[in-house]
């Protein structure tokens, strides 16, 4: 028999416990509650594993260790070490919110989340989660683990895809936090809260005999605790996409790449010209000259809605001027430097390896 949250002490203080004895400490953004570090995770660890990050984490740290050194790069940069953690939207309104925190805010992070809300690329639960971690504000997160666990606890059946549950959910949360008296205990409830949703309160395999919630959890005490939050829509089918990208290469071995439109799929990131037929990728090379042209086996690669089917023809060009803006050659000492589309910037280290 489950117990109503209240009856069973405190939430909060059983979450902060669990979190000190049994969750994550070593993590190297938690070693610090400098905000522009703590922000620079937070941004990165929106749809990205920690397992993944932590390599980013640290490259991108050494090349811009502070706001100000990232406000004062070009975007092209920040792409190009974004590279490969895809949804390169963060990578843009990362480069943004550094400008905007320098300009507007003299470069110190505001202290509120409200304040921190209004900035690019950082909506309501980031915000909450870094004044918590820097400063102790007594301000709820409500990521896609959080709301699987609170789901859980209070077996809340709504689709959690709609505002209101949501808005609900929101309320909930705060009303969670820990008490008035103790602000100090903010950044181990945060960061206990998603240890638990990434460790123990999985999707399909909660590990409830573990959980410091389970006497209150009434998902559990119902027996099928995986079965929230409920799934109510089924997410759009993915949509195939062929793309025939040209590998132009000129007689001194560089490419040619153009950048990609502002909106679709890599806005903004160079890349190899890209069509949606391999007839107009052929049309375009025989403008270069009549070259042979070698096609390489195909590839797949994921994005969110689309899985992408991309045929490579490699053609040598002895034209450049043959080709038109916006774009240009570039060598491979050039291109590591830029924000590339990842199973570009694969297929182009693939083919300087030989
Ligand atoms: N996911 C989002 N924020 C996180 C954090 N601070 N630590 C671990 N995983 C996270």
């Amino acid at each position: 028999m489950s117990a109503a949250v209240g009856e069973c002490g405190d939430f909060a203080a059983l979450v902060i416990a669990w979190q000190r004895r049994h969750g994550r400490h070593d993590l190297p953004w938690q070693q610090s509650c400098e905000p522009y570090r703590v922000w620079l995770s937070e941004i990165m660890l929106q749809q990205t594993q920690v397992t993944t990050v932590l390599a980013y984490y640290e490259r991108f740290l050494q090349r811009f260790p502070d706001v100000r050194s990232l406000a004062g790069a070009s975007v092209d940069e920040v792409l190009a070490l974004w590279s490969g953690l895809g949804y390169y939207s963060r990578a843009r309104l990362l480069h943004r919110c550094a400008q905007q925190i320098v300009d507007q805010h003299g470069g110190h992070f505001p202290r509120q989340a409200a304040v921190l809300a209004t900035l690019p690329g950082i909506g309501r639960s980031t915000a909450a989660a870094i004044a918590a971690f820097c400063f102790g504000e007594r301000s709820a997160i409500l990521d896609g683990n959080v709301k699987r666990v609170l789901a859980r606890v209070f077996a809340i059946d709504d689709d959690l895809a709609q505002a209101a549950p949501v808005r609900i959910l929101w309320e909930r949360a705060q009303a969670l936090l820990p008490t008035t008296q103790l602000p100090s205990r903010m950044p181990a409830y945060t960061q206990g809260l998603m240890d638990l949703g990434a460790t123990l309160c999985l999707p399909r395999q909660p590990q409830c005999e573990r959980c410091p919630l389970a006497r209150l959890c009434q998902a559990r005490a119902q027996g099928q605790p995986q079965r929230y939050p409920v799934k109510v829509r089924k997410a759009a089918p993915r949509r195939v996409v062929s793309l025939w990208l040209l590998h132009a290469v000129d007689g001194q071995g560089r490419v040619w790449l153009e950048r990609r439109p502002a909106r679709g799929i890599w806005a903004a990131l160079h890349c190899l010209p890209a069509f949606d037929t391999r007839a107009q990728a052929l049309g375009w090379l025989a403008q270069a000259g009549p070259a042979p042209v070698l096609e390489h086996p195909p590839f797949t690669h994921i994005l969110t809605h689309r899985e992408l089917h991309l045929h490579v023809l490699t053609g040598a060009v002895d034209a450049p001027a043959a080709f038109g803006e916006p774009g240009g050659w570039f060598a491979a000492s050039d291109w590591l430097q830029l924000g590339l589309p990842a199973p570009v910037r694969r297929f182009l280290a693939a083919r300087e390896r030989g």
